[in-house]
């Protein structure tokens, strides 16, 4: 069986102020029946010193562990600052900074080195899901961005469809339970976690979270508070 986990994502948000919330977290949930995961902005994570049963992620890595990258940080500093998860080509990233499936996959063995658990994100786009593309466009990105070593102890993929990030709009339990079977079948080690992305929120979390297939959840806005992120902590504990 694949384990469970509640991963926050917070993008670029978060000042010494949330760190409360991250703590409030962590005391809420002192021993989580899921796995439990917050990803803050590296500004965050390297001050953080006991994050209690929260794992800490990166939300990028440089594919390269050391070098003349100005900007950029390595899964190796990542690692060095308390991280054991990375995030890596995330639809932001993808848009925002041009990164393809070639890219991803080599960040995404990048965090494998540096010992970091690799959540590969992938999803298809509204015009996509429109045109009937959206399986294809699934088993391209997890042909071209889950490299072929990917076990359940290094790799966890998050099925994040672009239109749904952010938006408030949510797919169909139905098409969320269609995308995640289609990736479970083309994935080798049948125990990668799979989580679902984009407007999870305390409301809905417990219907996503009955779906087949689905392993938990890779949460933005509703992670950035202690107040809407432990209800979806306990959902998961309680599906
Ligand atoms: P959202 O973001 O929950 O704010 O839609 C999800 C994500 O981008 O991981």
């Amino acid at each position: 069986m694949p384990r469970k986990i509640a991963a926050g994502n917070w993008k670029m948000n978060g000042t010494t102020a949330s760190l409360a919330e991250l703590f409030a977290i962590a005391a809420a949930h002192q021993d989580p029946k899921v796995d439990i995961l917050i990803c803050p902005p590296a500004t965050l994570l390297a001050r953080i010193t006991d994050a209690g049963a929260i794992a800490l992620g990166g939300q990028d890595c440089h594919v390269n562990t050391t070098g003349a990258h100005t900007g950029d940080i390595s899964a190796v500093m990542l690692a060095d600052a308390g991280a054991t998860f990375c995030l890596t080509g995330h639809s932001e990233r993808r848009t925002d900074h041009g990164e393809d499936n070639a890219t991803v996959a080599a960040k995404s063995l990048a965090a494998h080195a540096a010992g970091l658990t690799a959540v590969i994100c992938i999803g298809e786009t509204l015009a996509e899901r429109e045109a009937g593309e959206t399986l294809a466009v699934l088993s391209a990105q997890i042909a071209g961005s889950v490299p072929a070593e990917a076990t359940a102890q290094n790799t966890v993929i998050a099925y994040e469809p672009v239109w749904a990030i952010g938006t408030g709009l949510v797919p169909s339990t139905d098409q969320i339970a269609e995308a995640h079977a289609h990736i479970r079948a083309e994935l080798s080690d049948k125990d990668i976690p799979l989580l679902y992305g984009g407007s999870v929120k305390a409301s809905n979390a417990a219907e996503i979270f009955a779906v087949p297939n689905v392993d938990g959840a890779l949460v933005g806005g509703a992670s950035l508070r202690a107040a809407d992120f432990s209800p979806i902590i306990t959902a998961l504990e309680n599906a």
